[in-house]
């Protein structure tokens, strides 16, 4: 009998469960949902199973709080650790980098449990801080660069193609675009490389308008903090599973990812967010596009924000400033 694709996803919360949720119903694979809380993944894997009747999907959907049932995984997806939380007290946000020191402990822990059962997989990362924790994953469970990935590009790029098609009126689908570097304030949104049906964004928009939206997509998970008071999930989960499906399905779509450059763009040793090839074996291809200076300024700030998180990190110091 043949054999279907395995996804694991650690962490059953608010983005992992909706990941398994659209993996389901996407028929990705047989999905099994890792995490630390007793009956919680087993609880969101019987409920999704049961759902399967209504919404036709003929999958295995497991939940585990250990890591035997993971073993030989395609695609493994780390969500596990804290998330940004409004403080009720103060009203201030948890910072992406304050989280840094709690979510390396655990996603170190992690991967070395998929890694040891699952040593072909894929690995995506979702938790925050997410460039650094991809270091994390990297160097925990030294597999091959093209294996590790982090998801934050097509999150933000999603964003970013939400507000231009909310300010002209049209479809999101004719919006293409890109916002690469780390997952934070500095990101780095293209608008010179952005177009609406092929024609130039800057030619539809005027520049304080396309400012705003900028702005506005570098704040995108905070303005999502401060509604809800904890972090988004929707969107943050059709990413995640928009990059497993391009995996698992080896559709070789090209999307902003987190990967590990090696003297792309100029960097070496650093995850960062750039345009990826995703297929069957992980990141086929980093795709070098010719940026302008100012593009190339703010990939540098955006490079610099992502280094000092990931200095912090034990294995930090092999990121190397750009060359
Ligand atoms: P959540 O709190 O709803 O879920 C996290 C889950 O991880 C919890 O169920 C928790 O029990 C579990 N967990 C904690 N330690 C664990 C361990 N050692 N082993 C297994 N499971 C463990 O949080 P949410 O909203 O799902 O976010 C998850 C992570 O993803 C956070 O770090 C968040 O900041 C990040 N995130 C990243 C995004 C991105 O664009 N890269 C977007 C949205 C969230
Ligand atoms: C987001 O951008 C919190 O990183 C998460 O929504």
């Amino acid at each position: 009998m043949s054999r279907r694709n395995k996804i694991t996803i650690v962490g059953a919360g608010n983005v992992g469960a909706t990941a398994a949720h659209w993996a389901a119903q996407k028929h990705l694979g047989d999905v099994v949902l890792v995490d630390i809380v007793p009956g919680f993944p087993q609880g969101k894997a019987l409920d999704l199973a049961e759902s399967a009747p209504v919404m036709g999907f003929d999958l295995k959907l497991v939940g585990t709080n250990g890591y035997d049932e993971t073993a030989d995984s395609d695609v493994v997806v780390i969500t596990a650790g804290v998330p940004r939380k409004k403080d009720p007290v103060t009203g201030k946000f948890t910072s992406r980098d304050e989280l840094v020191e709690i979510n390396r402990k655990i996603v170190g822990g992690v991967t070395r449990e998929i890694a040891s059962r699952s040593p072909n997989a894929v690995l995506i990362c979702v938790s925050n801080p997410l460039d650094a924790m991809c270091h994390v994953m990297y160097e925990e469970s030294k597999f091959p660069r093209e294996r590790v990935v982090g998801m934050a590009g097509v999150l933000d790029t999603a964003r970013y193609k939400t507000f231009i098609a909310e300010a002209l009126g049209v479809s999101v689908d004719d919006i293409h675009g890109m916002v690469l570097g780390g997952h934070g304030d500095t990101m780095v949104p293209l608008p010179t490389h952005t177009s609406i049906g092929g024609i130039p964004l800057t030619e539809l928009l005027p520049q304080d308008k396309i400012d705003a939206i900028i702005h506005r997509t570098r704040n995108g998970g905070g303005e999502i903090v401060g509604l809800l008071g904890y972090s988004g999930y929707y969107a943050p989960a059709a990413s995640t599973v928009a990059m497993v499906e391009s995996i698992v399905r080896d559709r070789k779509r090209v999307l902003p990812c987190a990967a590990l450059l090696r003297g792309e763009y100029g960097y070496h040793d650093l995850f960062l967010g750039v345009p990826c090839v995703l297929g069957k074996g992980g990141v086929e291809k980093i795709i070098e596009m010719k940026l302008g200076d100012k593009e190339k300024a703010m990939l540098e700030v955006s490079a610099k924000a992502v280094r000092e998180v990931v200095a912090i990190l034990p294995y930090g110091q092999n990121a190397q400033a750009a060359t």
